[in-house]
């Protein structure tokens, strides 16, 4: 995964570097394998800073379809020029992440990814957000999502579980950076990991 241009915010390069132990912490966790190159879904995407952070982590395996979805075009339009991907395809579209049932033209997915999901605002919409997410991973695959705040985080967790998703690992960050103007919120402050199917054994992993 090559930047092409950098962030537009001071503080995201350490944001992303703290998000890549994180995720490397959790992949462990949930002791993820995958043959050959990987289909990767980014939803709510936003700018998709956490791009080059999540191909890091998922290394030595290498990315080979990598599409982020978003409702916001200007958002859309900065992840597409900033990220490339020279062994693969790589893609950012406006459009609904709730609505992945009616994309036919989608694979299945070894990696779907939430950054900072947004489930308190649109519940409903995030129910089915959420359901649909697990039905586009392949058997093996992840869903893998960060939270903001403790609640929120809990309340996803319960909507996976309630779909019939096994928790894999459920770590909370505590390095995460403090929002200075949201108390109790921090820069993926949980990292959740979800499967299809039963829970078969829930890691705890490092606290970081
Ligand atoms: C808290 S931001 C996170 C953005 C990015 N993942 C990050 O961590 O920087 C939540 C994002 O969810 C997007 N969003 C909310 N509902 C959506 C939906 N139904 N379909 C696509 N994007 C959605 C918003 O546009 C926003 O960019």
């Amino acid at each position: 995964m090559i930047q092409r241009r950098p962030f537009r915010y001071p503080g995201t390069d350490e944001d992303v570097v703290r998000l890549e132990a994180l995720l490397r912490d959790g992949l462990r966790a949930a002791e993820f394998q995958a043959a050959g190159s990987l289909a990767v879904l980014n939803l709510a995407c936003g700018r998709a800073d956490e791009t080059g952070a999540l191909a890091k982590a998922l290394e030595p395996m290498q990315i080979g379809f990598y599409l982020g979805i978003d409702l916001r075009p200007d958002a859309i339009a900065e992840a597409a020029a900033r990220w490339a991907l020279p062994d693969g395809e790589i893609g950012f579209r406006c459009g609904d992440a709730a609505a992945t049932d009616r994309m036919r033209q989608l694979p299945a997915f070894d990696f779907i990814f939430i950054r900072h999901q947004n489930y308190w605002h649109e519940p409903a919409v995030w129910d089915r957000l959420l359901g649909n997410a697990l039905g586009r991973l392949k058997p093996s695959g992840l869903l893998v999502c960060t939270s903001y705040f403790d609640r929120e985080h809990e309340l996803l967790v319960a909507a996976l579980r309630t779909r019939g998703a096994g928790l894999v690992a459920n770590l909370r960050h505590a390095q995460s950076r403090p929002l200075p103007d949201a108390p109790g919120k921090s820069v993926d402050r949980h990292l959740a990991i979800f499967r299809q199917g039963q829970e078969i054994a829930l890691h705890p992993g490092p606290a970081r």
